[in-house]
């Protein structure tokens, strides 16, 4: 009996475009999809964007769209990502569907009816000017502990510590920068800690059927430590309006936090998978949605990053479980990808992986598929991506070692004996293609296993057996002797039975290349099944070149970081920086330049509130106790004081790790004149120096001052 998959990757918010990280989980994902579809098992793959939560909200509003139509513009990016790695979804949708909207709404009531919802007052922190509660990531304030400025309201950038919100010093709303409030509000709560809960997740988290590292990482989370800390405490899900997310049912203003909503968007884009009759359309299904979902023998699949494993592993199948519903059968969860030795994908430093760009360059999608395959197994290991390593694996293996086998022998067939293969094969070359069908069954059940590094380790060994008959039985030479026909004809038959055989085993990674093969083979489009037969007298078509090797330029090009700017700015110690480049897969223009929305539209009158002035940065130097600080004497041509000094100012600049005070003296910059003077802890900031950074400066560090053209004068004023 065929099985029947229900397989998953897990949702992307839709406030970005694909990164690397998300290709090659799809990557993984596909390759064990089209491997089940070519056993001959139904399978429903399906995916959708992760619309909701309190920062797609503010994104949306920031460039003047509303949620919906934001996430519809990411979402409509989406296809160039999924057609250019030979992703296969079935069907991708959205968690704002009405079918999660519905779906959402009745797993809470089931899990209202369970006894498992409570609601209890949470005090929270409050942006009065904006009327919504702020989450941490939206509270800034200074640390408690070493003062720095501008932390988040959990943790400390600068010393490490963590804390509460409410334990910021002069906390800000970073939406508005008002002083937020505390204020009380009813939250609703999955009740983890219900001893139903906590007996059913320690029973299905440990039955062995996720993977090991997993199930020891979930131990951990149940065990309380010795302050009677941790362990599994009760789930808040729910947000107060404003929020972006499906209301609650029979709790006006309060919406389900989106963590809650989208796992529940799996289903729901498989019920809208059923309502556009894809599944009836493919695999002829009878049933509805619920009767399938409703049948036992249906197995339920999820690929995720070990990022969101307690999302998938706990709160996820207590969410099915409680709510009556089919549990997850696989939760199979991978590591991160890094680039070039583990370095920190920073696109500023030129180490970041662009996919669409890998794409527009012209490098064949099949080698990332290839290669990301060859790094993967079954454990949640992270893996890198290496030039060399790349280059030599796409080049060696696949290239040397598959493709040209046919190569080597198609050429023959097709000149020599009109494309005819031949049924007389010889004891040598029965035993090497038996011995080629044999590896059927251990490459399969290394598939089933997501074991992909070794299926490719095993294909490649029977290329090398192939290679060695090839080399044995020389037809080129075999090509040249009178009489050698038939033995012509029978070398090169093998060879091409034993590259379909190959085809067939790498048929889940390279679906395009094998196209090709299946077309240049003149045979139907292959599973593995077929791979216990051979072809024999078949006539077989033109051989055309399959497939490039890596050119390394092309990896040089992938890896280039973007044009600098006319001015190039210098780094500390005298390295030159790169600028920072827009994110992930954002050469056509994500909408989100430099990292972020742009500000809502002002008028000139607001503009002209700022006054910006060149100033000359008359001396600059540390500050003592500050890692983050240079301390700028500036003049902005404000004349003399009374003892008739040259008027400067003192400023406090956040600049110290991007240059040295030497590199600043003497140069002009542009700054913020009317600024109300600021107290800080070393000294009183008397305006800002303007500088650009991208709005996620972790992952694209960098600050570059703004220097004027030549020309400018200290006091003009910038209009
Ligand atoms: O971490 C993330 O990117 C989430 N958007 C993943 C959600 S997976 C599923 F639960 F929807
Ligand atoms: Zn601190």
């Amino acid at each position: 009996m065929p099985r029947q998959l229900f397989v998953t990757t897990a949702l992307p918010y839709a406030n970005g475009h694909f990164h690397i990280g998300h290709i090659m989980e799809y990557i993984q994902a596909d390759i064990w999809v089209r491997f089940q579809r070519m056993q001959g098992h139904q399978v429903h793959f399906v995916g959708a964007d992760d619309a909701h939560g309190a920062p797609i909200m503010i994104a949306a509003e920031k460039v003047g769209k509303t949620p919906q139509q934001f996430v519809a513009d990411i979402a409509a990016g989406r296809k160039p990502y999924l057609d250019g790695f030979h992703i296969s979804f079935d069907h991708w949708s959205s968690t704002d569907s009405p079918e999660n909207h519905e779906l959402a709404q009745s797993i809470y009531l089931a899990l209202k009816a369970q006894g498992l919802i409570d609601v209890r007052p949470i005090e929270q922190f409050f942006d009065p000017d904006k009327g919504m509660f702020l989450a941490d990531r939206f509270i800034k304030g200074e640390c408690p502990k070493c003062g720095a400025k501008d932390q988040y309201g959990d943790s400390c950038e600068v010393c490490g510590a963590v804390y509460a919100p409410t334990e910021l010093k002069h906390p800000y709303s970073a939406l508005s920068g008002a002083t937020p409030v505390l204020k009380t509000s009813d939250h609703h709560f999955f009740k983890l800690s219900d001893p139903r809960c906590f007996e059913f997740l320690q029973q299905w988290t440990q039955d062995g059927k996720l993977q090991p590292a997993v199930s020891k990482k979930i131990k951990e989370w149940f065990t309380k430590d010795e302050n009677g800390e941790g362990g599994l405490g009760d789930w808040d899900i729910s947000r107060d309006a404003p929020y972006f997310g499906i209301e609650i049912p029979d709790a006006p203003g309060k919406y389900f936090y989106v963590w809650l909503d989208a796992p529940i968007g799996y289903l729901a884009s498989l019920k809208g998978y059923f309502a556009a009759g894809g599944p009836k359309a493919r695999h002829g299904e009878a049933r509805s949605f619920d009767e399938f979902m409703a049948d036992p023998a249906v197995e339920q699949v999820h690929f995720i990053g070990k990022d969101i494993t307690y999302f998938h592993t706990l709160f996820w199948p207590a969410m099915l479980k409680f709510s009556g519903r089919k549990l997850p059968n696989q939760v199979n969860v991978h590591g991160f990808m890094t680039v070039n030795n583990g370095e920190k994908m920073s696109k500023s430093r030129g180490t970041g992986l662009d996919p669409l760009k890998y794409l527009s360059i012209g490098m064949n999608p099949e080698w990332l598929r290839y290669y990301i395959a060859a790094k993967l197994n079954a454990n949640v290991e992270d893996i890198d991506f290496n030039k060399d390593d790349f280059t030599a694996r796409v080049n060696s293996d696949l290239v040397g070692k598959f493709v040209n086998i046919a190569s080597r022998a198609a050429g023959f067939i097709a000149k020599r004996f009109a494309g005819q293969l031949t049924a007389a094969v010889g004891e040598e070359g029965r035993a090497l293609l038996a011995t080629l069908q044999a590896g059927r069954q251990g490459i399969s059940a290394l598939y089933e296993a997501r074991e992909l590094g070794k299926v490719l380790r095993e294909i490649m060994l029977l290329a090398d057996r192939v290679n060695e008959y090839v080399d044995a039985n020389k037809p080129w030479e075999l090509a040249k002797l009178e009489g050698q026909d038939a033995r012509l004809q029978e070398v090169c038959t093998v060879c091409i039975e034993a590259f379909r055989l190959l085809s067939i085993y790498l048929k889940p990674v390279l679906p395009s290349v094998v196209a090709q093969v299946e077309a240049f083979l003149k045979v139907a489009p292959m599973s593995f099944a077929d791979a216990d037969r051979l072809l024999g007298a078949h006539t077989i078509g033109v051989y055309q070149h399959l497939m490039q090797r890596v050119d390394p330029k092309m990896l040089d090009a992938l890896f280039e970081p973007p044009a600098p700017p006319a001015a190039e700015a210098p780094k500390a110690g005298g390295e030159k920086a790169a600028a920072p480049v827009p994110a992930e897969g954002d050469a056509c223009g994500s909408g989100l330049p430099g990292g972020e929305a742009v500000a809502p539209t002002i008028a000139i009158d607001d503009f002209v509130k700022v006054d910006l002035r060149i100033a000359r940065i008359v001396n600059a130097e540390h500050v003592e106790g500050s890692t983050k600080l240079l301390r700028l004497t500036l003049d902005v041509g404000e004349g003399c004081d009374p003892q008739g000094r040259p008027k400067t100012r003192n400023v406090f600049s956040g600049i110290k790790e991007a240059y040295q005070p030497e590199q600043l003296i003497g140069k002009l910059t542009v700054l913020v004149a009317n600024l109300a003077p600021r107290k800080m802890k070393f000294g009183v900031s008397e305006g800002m120096v303007l500088a650009a950074s991208h709005a996620d400066e972790k992952a694209n560090p960098g600050v570059y001052v703004l220097e004027p053209f030549p020309g400018a004068e200290p006091g003009m004023r910038i209009r």
